[in-house]
């Protein structure tokens, strides 16, 4: 097997994707203690909300009164995302210090999702991401849709790579590709990475978002990890999906991630069992139980060969 990175940075989606889609409404202090319960686990980059239009997202239209109600932490990175200008302006005033743009490879879903073309679009966060960088907030863009489209299908590979590669030189420090939908395969995900560095992109700036949607989630975190990529993002629990992508349920859970990273040896500085409370907590408030394959058995402690962290219920 190839060599896989020594650590990895795992980004924590939760509060965002996690809930975006979701119409049960939560309240301010039900998100306020999921945050809390994910950052005790260990998740050191938690994407916290949107500043988006709340007619578009109507469940996190919160968004300034749950950035001033985070716990403070120096270790923890609260990013939110902004579509436009006016959503930056929104999250500086409320203290964000770490901000999104997210666009996508293909115009029929961006169009859907932030109401313009991806060229469009480029040119909405050329500003968006200079004033941001010159504040010195850090910066991710987001490139959706990256190995299919609920709504055209198949995405040419040389497509995400030119939308990846234009971010990248509008300076955001991260370039974060999605599989909006989870349709994406691992032999998809090596070619993709392999033609994203030989392109110029750093590794260092590339993160990959899977959604499970189908089940491959975690076979294409493997082949991320053979292209030596180090930046996963995952949501505890596997709640999540983009309300204009149909289709998009489940991100990858963030307890079946850290399970794979443990029994791959691979150094994350996150707890399972703190992660599986925290999903736990997050079902009951939307009034479930936790659906991922790891919170239904729990860990596993190889010196015993018991399973670990499982709840009363399993
Ligand atoms: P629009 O209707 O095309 O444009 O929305 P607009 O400029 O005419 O704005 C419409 C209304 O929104 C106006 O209000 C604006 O003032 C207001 P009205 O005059 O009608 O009362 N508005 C705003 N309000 C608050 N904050 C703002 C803001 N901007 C305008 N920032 C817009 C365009 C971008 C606003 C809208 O389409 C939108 O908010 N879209 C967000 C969609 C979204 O959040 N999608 C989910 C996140 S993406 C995702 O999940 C994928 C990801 O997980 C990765 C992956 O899985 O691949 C990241
Ligand atoms: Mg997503």
């Amino acid at each position: 097997m190839r060599s896989l990175p020594a650590s990895v940075r795992i980004y924590e989606v939760g509060p965002r994707d996690g809930l975006q889609n979701e119409t049960q409404p939560l309240s301010l202090a039900t998100k306020l203690e999921y945050i809390r319960r994910l950052a005790a686990a260990g998740l050191r980059e938690i994407e916290a909300t949107s500043f988006v239009s709340p007619r578009a997202v109507p469940q996190l239209a919160d968004a300034a009164e749950l950035m001033a109600g985070l716990p403070v932490d120096d270790r923890v990175r609260y990013p939110v995302l902004v579509p436009n200008g006016r959503g930056l302006e929104r999250a500086k005033a409320a203290g964000a210090r770490a901000i999104c743009v997210f666009t996508g490879a293909s115009d029929a879903f961006t169009e859907r999702n932030i109401g313009m073309s991806v060229a469009t679009s480029l040119a909405v966060f050329q500003p968006v991401l200079a004033a941001a960088i010159g504040d010195g907030m850090w910066t991710r863009a987001y490139v959706s849709t990256a190995f299919g489209c609920p709504y055209t299908g198949r995405i040419d590979p040389a497509r995400v790579v030119q939308v990846a590669l234009a971010l990248a030189e509008l300076g955001a420090d991260e370039i974060c590709i999605g599989d909006t939908i989870g349709v994406a395969v691992p032999s998809q995900v090596h070619d993709l990475t392999v033609r994203l560095l030989d392109a110029g992109l750093p590794l260092d700036r590339l993160a990959y978002h899977f959604h499970d949607t189908r089940g491959t989630a975690l076979a294409n975190v493997m082949a991320g990890l053979e292209e030596r990529v180090s930046t996963f993002d995952s949501s505890t629990g596997g709640t999540g999906g983009c309300p204009y992508a149909p289709g998009a349920a489940g991100n990858l859970p963030t307890e079946d991630l850290v399970y794979l990273l443990d029994r791959l040896g691979i150094e994350h500085g996150v707890e399972l069992a703190g992660v599986l409370d925290a999903a736990r907590f997050i079902a009951a408030a939307l009034g479930r139980s936790v659906v991922s394959k790891v919170g239904q058995a729990g860990g596993w402690d190889p010196a015993t060969g018991a399973a670990t962290a499982r709840s009363a219920t399993g």
